[in-house]
C-alpha cells in the first residue's frame, strides 16, 4: 500500500506539448461556445490561456465530452514500462483521456439500417417476482449457460440483491456474444470502433461474465426501454463512464425504430433520446463530480487541475429530477499524489492547498453523497456508483515480461489466482464503497463492483486501435504501443457492456415499488 503511493506523481512531471491542432480547436470552440462574443477576443482569450498553462492546455471539441485532452509527453508508455515495478504503478490519467474528437466523428444521426436486433436474444432467465435481500439458499456452484425461459408479465427478473455480482469468471461464448455488432451501432464513436480501426482479434468482444453463485440474465433491449418509458437514465463523471454511456446506447439503440432516435450535444451533456419511449439517455461531463478547473469539456487545464471539494451544486442543478443516476469519478485523480483543493471561501483558483489524494478523494464522495441525500427522492430516482475501471499498462504483472502496455493482449487473464498489481488504488475504492453505503443515509445508493473482474481484461482495451487529438492513428503510431497505446478504455462491444448488464440486472430485478420495501425492511 505504502509503496504504491511513492512514485504515483511521478507522471505529472513532464510537460506536454501543445499541437497546433489543439490550439486551433480551442479557439474554435471557444467561438462555438460563445463564451465571448467577439472572434478577436476568443483568439485573445485563448492565447492568455495558452499563455497562463503554458505546455498542458488541451482543448476538446463537443464531440469528445468526457475525454481529458492531453497526453503528457513527460509519462510516456515507455517510462512507465521502464520505471514501475508492480506494486508502484503510475497511473496516467489523462494520457489515456487524450482523445479529442474531430466534428466528422459525431455519430450519425440517421440510421442507416436496423436490420438486426443484436441484443435481446433470449428472454431473461425468470420466472418469479423477486423481493430483494431475499436470502439465497441454493447455491449454484458451477458456471451456468444463460437458460431460456418465460418473462413473467411483470417482467421482472429474480436476481437477489444478495447474490454478488461481482465475484465471478470470465466464460468465453461466442454464440450470446457480442450483444450488438461494432458496424451496427451508429452511435460508436471512432475512439472505441477497434475492428473498423484496425485490430484483427475479436476475441475480446465475446466473453460472458459469470458470477459465482447466481446467472446473469440477457439483456432484452426493449424490456429495459419500457422499464425507461418517459424517464431520464444520466452516467455522471469522466471519460470512462462516457464509456459506459455510449455501450448503453448501443444495446437499447436496438428496440427503437429508426430516425426515432439521436444523440444531442450540449455544454457538458450528451444526451441519446429515444423517441418512442419519450425516454433518454445521458452523459454529463464532471471528471470530479465536484466542481473543478477541469469541468470545460472543451478546454481545460490538466496538469494544474484544482478542485472545489465542497461544491457541487452547479453540476448537481442538472442531476435533479432524473430517474436513474449512475456517478464515477477515479481516473483525474490518479495524476498526482497530492491533489489541489481550493481553500473554503478562496476567491481564486491560485488559492488553493495540496491535499493527499485519499483524503481530498473522501472529502469530495462526502460532498457528493451529502448532495444525494438531501436533493434526491428515493422513491423515484434509483442511484449508482461505478467502481474503478482498471488501467493495463504494465505487463510483467500479470506474466508477460516481453509485452508492451496492453498492446497485444488477446485473453483475458484466466485462472489466475490471488492479486493482480495493476496499480489499482483500492483505498480509493474502499472509500468510495464505504461512502456509497453510509454517508446517504436517506437514499440506497448502490455501488457497482467491476473492479476485480475488469483487471482480468487485459485484452479489452483500445490500445492503439483508436484515435488521438481526433485521428484515428497512424500505421507508425500503431506500430509504437509503448508510446501511443491506450490501456485506459475499453473497446466496444466489449468489457463495459457487462458493467450495464450488472446495471440491467439490479434494476430489472427490483420492483417498481423498490425503495419501499427496502424502507420498510429499516424499520
Ligand atoms: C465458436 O468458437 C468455437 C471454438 O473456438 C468454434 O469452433 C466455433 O466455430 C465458433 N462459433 C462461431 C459461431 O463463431
Ligand atoms: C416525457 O418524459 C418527461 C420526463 O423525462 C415527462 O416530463 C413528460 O411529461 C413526458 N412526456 C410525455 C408525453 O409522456
Ligand atoms: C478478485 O477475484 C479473484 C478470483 O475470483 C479472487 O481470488 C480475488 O480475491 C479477488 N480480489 C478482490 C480484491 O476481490
Ligand atoms: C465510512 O464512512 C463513514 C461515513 O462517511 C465514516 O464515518 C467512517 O469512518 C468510514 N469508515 C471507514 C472504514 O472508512
Amino acid at each position: 500500500m505504502a509503496n504504491r503511493r511513492k512514485s504515483s506523481s511521478h507522471g505529472s512531471g513532464g510537460g506536454a506539448v501543445v499541437d497546433p491542432f489543439g490550439t486551433k480547436q480551442a479557439v474554435s470552440s471557444l467561438r462555438k461556445g460563445g463564451r465571448l462574443p467577439v472572434y478577436v477576443a476568443g483568439v485573445f482569450f485563448a492565447m492568455f490561456v495558452i499563455i497562463m498553462y503554458g505546455e498542458d492546455i488541451r482543448s476538446l471539441t463537443m464531440e469528445s465530452i468526457g475525454r481529458a485532452a492531453s497526453t503528457p509527453q513527460g509519462l510516456t508508455g515507455r517510462d512507465v514500462a521502464r520505471v514501475v515495478p508492480p506494486q508502484r504503478e503510475v497511473l496516467s490519467a489523462d494520457k489515456a483521456a487524450a482523445l479529442p474528437l474531430d466534428v466528422d466523428e459525431r455519430p450519425k444521426q440517421v440510421a442507416p439500417t436496423e436490420a438486426v436486433a443484436p441484443a435481446a436474444k433470449d428472454p431473461p432467465e425468470v420466472v418469479e417476482i423477486s423481493r430483494p435481500n431475499k436470502p439465497k439458499t441454493e447455491k449454484t456452484r458451477r458456471p451456468l449457460p444463460a437458460q431460456k425461459t418465460v418473462v413473467p408479465a411483470a417482467g421482472l427478473l429474480n436476481v437477489p440483491e444478495t447474490c454478488d455480482l461481482s465475484k465471478g469468471e470470465w466464460v468465453f461464448d461466442n454464440t450470446s456474444y457480442p450483444l450488438y455488432r461494432e458496424e451496427e451501432c451508429q452511435f460508436l464513436t471512432v475512439q472505441v470502433t477497434c475492428m473498423k480501426n484496425g485490430r484483427r482479434d475479436d476475441t475480446y468482444q465475446k466473453w460472458r461474465w459469470q458470477p459465482k453463485d447466481c446467472s446473469m440474465p440477457s439483456f432484452d433491449a426493449k424490456l429495459f426501454m419500457e422499464r425507461l418509458r418517459g424517464k431520464r437514465f444520466m452516467f455522471v463523471g469522466d471519460s470512462l463512464n462516457r464509456n459506459q454511456w455510449e455501450s448503453m446506447v448501443c444495446l437499447v439503440q436496438s428496440a427503437l425504430s429508426p430516425g426515432k432516435k439521436y444523440v444531442t450535444w450540449e455544454g457538458q451533456s450528451v444526451v441519446f433520446h429515444a423517441v418512442e419511449y419519450n425516454a433518454t439517455v445521458e452523459f454529463y461531463w464532471a471528471p470530479f463530480l465536484v466542481e473543478s478547473n477541469s469541468d470545460d469539456p472543451k478546454i481545460h487545464s490538466i496538469q494544474h487541475r484544482i478542485i472545489k471539494a465542497d461544491s457541487i451544486a452547479a453540476h448537481a442543478e442538472h442531476w435533479r429530477g432524473v430517474d436513474y443516476l449512475v456517478f464515477n469519478t477515479y481516473i483525474w485523480w490518479m495524476n498526482t499524489r497530492d491533489m489541489k483543493v481550493m481553500r473554503p471561501g478562496g476567491q481564486s483558483w491560485e488559492e488553493h492547498d495540496e491535499v493527499v489524494r485519499i483524503e481530498a478523494y473522501r472529502k469530495v464522495l462526502t460532498t457528493w453523497a451529502r448532495w444525494v441525500n438531501e436533493n434526491v427522492d428515493p422513491a423515484r430516482t434509483s442511484v449508482f456508483f461505478m467502481s474503478i475501471s482498471p488501467l493495463h499498462i504494465s505487463p510483467e504483472v500479470w506474466g508477460n515480461p516481453g509485452g508492451i502496455r496492453c498492446a497485444k493482449e488477446t485473453t483475458p487473464l484466466l485462472n489466475w489466482d490471488g492479486p493482480i498489481w495493476l496499480g489499482t488504488d483500492w483505498d480509493m475504492f474502499h472509500a468510495a464503497n464505504n461512502v456509497s453505503r453510509t454517508a446517504a443515509p436517506r437514499v440506497p445508493i448502490t455501488f457497482v463492483d467491476v473492479t476485480n473482474m475488469s483487471e482480468r481484461r487485459k485484452d479489452g482495451h483500445t490500445s492503439v486501435h483508436t484515435i488521438r487529438q481526433g485521428q484515428v492513428l497512424t500505421p507508425e503510431q500503431q506500430a509504437d504501443p509503448g508510446t501511443y497505446a491506450d490501456c485506459i478504455h475499453w473497446c466496444l462491444p466489449g468489457v463495459p457492456d457487462i458493467w450495464n448488464l450488472i446495471l440491467y440486472t439490479r434494476i430489472m430485478s427490483r420492483p417498481h415499488n423498490w425503495y419501499i420495501s427496502f424502507i420498510s425492511k429499516l424499520n
